[in-house]
């Protein structure tokens, strides 16, 4: 029987080996080994061919003949090869994707003004425990980004806008640890929370103040800079420096204040229990730092700048240009060319960009900045910095507030305020769009119920991040009957839950101000929109607008827009390798409009698909484009496959000035997103 055979037929095939080749068998094969190449050495008779299990000696022996080596040789030269063309591949495609968006692009900002939100201990006034036990609702609602009013220490005098303690929490919202507990509760549910800031003034309740007001206060040496002293011009409390008038001037016209312990007067931009800080002093600054560290530590991932217009005055205190000298002085007969948007805020904005960028550095963690200026678009698109230096995140954007009530909302009006907006931004930024908040009436109140739907159709489908006003979403609207203690309180009453008593904002309880009865009388609430079995009612509206939203062509698709009529508008969401999304709004409320949008625009394809209407709701239905219809008040949603890159609206020559995007982003082939 040869080797072989017995080696198979054995189960001990190295005995059977060894008993042919010698005493020492490793030896032998060693020997062997030296000579592999060589096979007549150890002529292949005394080689067992290969076998399962063999031991590594014979293995070793074939593992050396030429056409292994080479073999091995390719295989490993295949090997090292695949690795060197993925390595690149994944170089090329990090290269080549965009960088992952942030959460204040992909969520809608919403705006919780912690007073009337919940309240969880019946107190009358909302808190943090309430806001925590409503966590669900966001989550429901799509969005996971929430900025909250201040909640610091605060007399209150303009609800939390006046700080006496910037790093505790004022005991009507809770302590500090529910502070944490929600931070951490939102962060463990992958949400984001942004917090006021309040850098133009403290409330005269500060200790600051405290010491800087009172000549023989212990501390009076270290604070007394702290704010904007000056001297009467006549010694008295009637001389008073100069015209700058409070922005709050139906309550107290002149922003000065005198102090009797000082002898001097003192400068407050709003209500005089909020002296302004003057930031002119290192010290000052250094104390505004400090207390976005301590926020940041403490996990809070970004800020809302109040009032950053004005954090500077001029030092010359020159008496700003009065607009009508016939009438008498107020804020709004005066120019504020000394007292706002003075050039050194930008070095300081910018400044704390620094700062929060360091507060980024961990992966995932991003401290987000929006500052918060009204004024012509140019000065407030300056707080996005430049390419070079830059400063907010978003600078808020008001142009729609500002657009004024509904009949100014025109296809015309809203085209031209999309327009300066994103012609304004600098290049490459992020828009937002707001269209109400606690400093403005409601929506509703301004524009009606009808426009309203359109408003929020249209800011949840322009590039860029819209802002929700607690509320907005289920189309709350003023309650005149409140307290006229501040001229703001009708759009700051309590959320409405449901339509039981006090609306679920509290169960017995006075609230703060009083619940607005339409959480009855005409189903605004949320338990009620809910449960509604209506794809249009405004919380529907808000849900679905939300989700589409979260469409990659409207999240990062260039806006393009279309056409504007006093009537209507036409914009589009387009992004190379996804279908387009044409958004059609009819803003009068009486007449129906038809277009033949291929006369207009021929590189659109015959018809599209249609995907939503404010109000009808959702459909799959064909929409020729040569005879679009849009019913009064209504805002229609289509989509459509584009015939060929060169269709793409932002490739019209004529377009030019009417497409934008912060970054141009395609689908490949593959289906992966990549920068173009
Ligand atoms: C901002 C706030 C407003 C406040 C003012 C003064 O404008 O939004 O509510 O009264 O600053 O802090
Ligand atoms: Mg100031």
């Amino acid at each position: 029987m040869s080797v072989e055979n017995r080696a198979y037929e054995n189960d001990v095939p190295v005995t059977s080996f060894s008993t042919t080749v010698g005493d020492d068998p490793y030896e032998e094969v060693q020997l062997g080994f030296e000579k592999a190449d060589v096979e007549s050495s150890v002529g292949s008779s005394q080689i067992p061919k290969p076998y399962a299990g063999m031991p590594k000696e014979i293995l070793l022996h074939y593992s050396r003949r030429r056409h292994f080596v080479w073999a091995r040789n390719i295989l490993t030269g295949a090997v090292i090869l695949t690795i060197l063309i993925l390595f690149s591949m994944v170089i090329a495609l990090i290269a080549v994707s965009p960088a992952c968006q942030y959460y204040w692009q992909t969520s809608p900002i919403y705006q919780v003004y912690p007073k009337s939100f919940r309240d969880s201990d019946n107190d009358g006034t909302g808190d943090l425990k309430g806001i925590q036990g409503k966590l669900d609702y966001f989550e429901n609602l799509g969005v996971t980004t929430i900025w909250l009013n201040p909640v610091y220490k605060s007399p209150q005098k303009d609800n939390g806008y006046d700080i006496e303690d910037y790093r505790d929490i004022d005991p009507l919202f809770g302590t500090l640890q529910d502070m944490e507990d929600l931070i951490n509760e939102m962060h463990n549910r992958g949400m984001k929370i942004i917090m006021d800031f309040v850098p133009n003034h403290s409330s005269d309740q500060h200790q600051w103040f405290n010491a800087s007001s009172n000549p023989s206060h212990p501390d009076h040496e270290t604070f007394k800079d702290y704010y904007i002293w000056v001297n009467s011009t006549n010694g008295t409390s009637a001389g008073t420096p100069n015209n700058w008038q409070s922005v709050f001037s139906d309550v107290e016209t002149s922003a000065w204040e005198w102090n009797e312990n000082r002898q001097q007067f003192y400068y407050h931009a709003f209500y005089k229990e909020q002296p302004d800080l003057n930031l002119r002093n290192p010290a000052v600054q250094q104390e505004l730092k400090d207390i976005f560290s301590y926020w940041v530590d403490l996990g809070v991932d970004g800020f809302r700048c109040d009032a950053v217009g004005f954090i500077l005055e001029a030092t010359h205190l020159r008496d700003n240009p009065v607009v009508d000298p016939t009438k008498p002085l107020s804020y709004e007969n005066v120019y504020p060319d000394y007292t706002e948007n003075q050039m050194g805020i930008h070095d300081i904005v910018a400044d704390w960009k620094v700062l929060l960028k360091k507060g980024s550095s961990e992966p995932g963690v991003y401290r987000f900045m929006e500052t918060e200026v009204y004024d012509d678009v140019d000065v407030v698109t300056r707080y996005y910095g430049t390419e070079i230096v830059q400063e907010a995140d978003l600078a808020m954007n008001f142009l729609f507030i500002d657009l004024g009530s509904g009949s100014q909302w025109t296809g015309t009006s809203v085209e031209s305020t999309v327009l300066s907006w994103m012609r304004n931004m600098p290049s490459g930024r992020w828009p937002n769009w707001v269209i109400g908040n606690h400093d403005n009436s409601r929506v509703v109140t301004r524009l009606g119920e009808q426009k309203a739907k359109l408003a929020a159709v249209l800011t949840l489908t322009l590039s860029g991040t819209p802002g929700i006003y607690y509320g907005e979403e289920i189309g709350m609207i003023n309650n005149l009957n409140v307290s006229d203690s501040d001229f703001r309180n009708p759009e700051r009453t309590p959320m409405q839950w449901s339509a039981e008593v006090n609306a679920g904002f509290c169960s017995n309880c006075t609230p703060w101000l009083d619940v607005s009865d339409t959480h009855e009388t005409a189903g605004l609430n949320v338990e009620d929109l809910s449960n509604a079995n209506d794809q249009t009612s405004m919380l529907n509206l808000y849900k679905y607008l939300i989700q589409l939203r979260s469409d990659v062509t409207f999240l990062r698709g260039t806006l393009c827009m279309l056409y504007a009529t006093d009537q209507m508008i036409a914009f589009v969401r387009e992004m190379p390798g996804t279908e387009s999304k044409l958004v059609l709004i009819n803003f009068d409320l009486n007449k129906q409009a038809r277009i033949n949008l291929r006369d207009l625009f021929p590189n659109l394809p015959v018809s599209g698909s249609f995907v939503f209407s404010s109000l009808t709701g959702q459909s799959g239905e064909q929409v020729m484009f040569d005879s679009v219809d849009a019913e009064p008040g209504e805002a229609k949603v289509v989509q459509f496959k584009v015939g060929g890159n060169a269709n793409l609206f932002n490739k019209q020559s004529n377009m030019a000035d009417r497409c934008f995007t912060a970054k141009k982003v395609c689908v490949n082939v593959l289906g992966l997103l990549e920068v173009c």
